[in-house]
């Protein structure tokens, strides 16, 4: 009896422990497919800034490339593609300064053109 009341304490206690410092990443609009040259906002689902969350991405062109510094546009928190290209079609995903990962989305770019919006 002890021991299924500690091994629930133990499964509450791990809940709250991972889904509080679980950052997610966040696609704005919220889809995983993108015309050429259509606007998208990554940002990372974390209210603790200081750990320092970043969108990084897995492409043709590179491994963990870096918002901000190796694509797109990150003057805060958040990452904005202003004109996603099929270049950028890969895994996105957040990454704090000490190397935590939140699970990758998958994005991908149709060769098309949309003409109406
Ligand atoms: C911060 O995140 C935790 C866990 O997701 C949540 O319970 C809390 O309300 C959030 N606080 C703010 C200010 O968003
Ligand atoms: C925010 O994150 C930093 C670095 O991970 C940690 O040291 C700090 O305790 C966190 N603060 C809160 C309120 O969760
Ligand atoms: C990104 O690429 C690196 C190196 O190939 C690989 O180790 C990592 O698992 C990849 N991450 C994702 C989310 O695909
Ligand atoms: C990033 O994109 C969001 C949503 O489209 C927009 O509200 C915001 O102004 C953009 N920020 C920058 C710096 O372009």
């Amino acid at each position: 009896m002890e021991g299924a009341f500690l091994l629930w304490l133990f499964c509450i206690i791990s809940l709250l422990c991972c889904t509080t410092h679980q950052a997610g990443l966040t696609v704005s609009p919220s889809r995983s497919q993108f015309f050429q040259r259509d606007s998208v906002s990554l940002s990372c689902e974390e209210n603790n800034s200081s750990a320092g969350w970043t969108v990084r991405r897995n492409t043709t062109k590179g491994t963990r490339a870096q918002c901000g510094t190796d694509w797109g546009e990150a003057p805060g928190s958040t990452c904005n593609i202003s004109f996603i290209l099929t270049d950028d079609i890969g895994e996105y995903w957040c990454e704090s300064r000490e190397g935590a990962a939140s699970s990758s989305i998958q994005l991908t770019v149709s060769g098309k053109i949309r003409l109406w919006s």
